[in-house]
């Protein structure tokens, strides 16, 4: 017979196991967003609730990244943009950039030859010459490695600031007007997101933050125009499949109008008539 606390144990996975494997039967395959952009929120406070360092949760997320990336893959996710840097993290206390850029290099190294053999491919927006050079070097590395993979398109925001990619794509677009190579008339939404640093990337169905706060903080401002916002009540450490599956659940219960009314979304009206 097993012992009590081995039987309890079992139950207990065998029943998270099955409310899991509802949920990702609940998510219908055909409705799913192509693009997910995620802030990872929560790592501090995971790690200081627990009366550890705050470099702890960073490590911590790290487990999180690599289940959500695989199980992104595995459902068919094609885009999955994961906030792990901003801009303006460059102003934390030293050790905690030193030990992130660290955590970076490493868990690239580690997992680059598990991204290659679940076909995912690694990208990079942000202001890629501010990193460290090892971090160049380690992710440039990565991005040839999985160049010719066809799943999931993991994008990496580090070092990445909203408002910088939005000025810097207005001064690349006056450049070009005042060379000549553009006139002012013909710039429009297209010639502006070609000037992104997203511009091979579809736009975000679908943004998640985890941790409870409901903010964007300099995420993707322009490309989140009509993303679904969801908020998930969890740090960043604790998000996991079902937590991923949940957000899927939620998503695929909204009515997406872009500006139209629910009839014509319900009943496929074109527009103007
Ligand atoms: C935000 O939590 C999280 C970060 C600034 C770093 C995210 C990094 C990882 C999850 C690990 C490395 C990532 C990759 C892709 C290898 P916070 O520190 O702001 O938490 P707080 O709001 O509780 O202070």
């Amino acid at each position: 017979m097993l012992p009590l606390a081995t039987a309890y144990f079992c139950t207990f996975a065998h029943f998270s196991y099955s409310i899991l494997m509802d949920l990702l039967q609940s998510i219908d395959r055909g409705k799913l967003p192509k693009h997910i952009a995620i802030i990872m929120d929560g790592n501090g406070r995971w790690a200081k609730e627990r009366g550890q360092d705050r470099v702890y949760g960073h490590h911590e997320g790290v487990i999180s990244v690599r289940e959500i990336v695989n199980a992104s893959a595995e459902i068919g996710i094609q885009y999955l943009t994961l906030y792990a840097f901003s801009a303006e993290n460059w102003n934390r206390p030293k050790a905690e950039v030193d030990a992130l850029m660290e955590l970076l290099v490493n868990t690239i190294r580690k997992e680059v030859e598990e991204l290659k053999k679940n076909n995912v491919r690694m990208h990079v927006i942000g202001d890629f010459e501010s990193l460290p050079a090892i971090c160049r070097r380690e992710l440039n590395e990565a991005i040839d490695m999985t160049a010719a993979n066809t799943g999931l398109n993991l994008i990496l925001a580090l070092s990445y600031s909203s408002r910088n990619e939005i000025v810097n794509a207005a001064k690349k677009i006056a450049e070009k007007v005042q060379r000549g190579e553009l006139k002012a008339e013909n710039v429009n939404c297209e010639v502006f997101e070609a000037n992104l640093y997203t511009s091979k990337f579809p736009d975000p169905e679908l943004m998640i933050r985890t941790s409870g706060e409901y903010r964007i903080s300099n995420f993707l401002l322009y490309q989140l125009a009509y993303a679904e916002l969801y908020f998930a009540p969890v740090h960043w450490p604790d998000f996991r499949k079902q937590n991923l599956y949940e957000a899927l659940l939620n998503y695929q219960q909204r009515e997406r109008r872009f500006g139209k009314t629910s009839e014509q979304i319900q009943t496929n009206t074109p527009e103007h008539v």
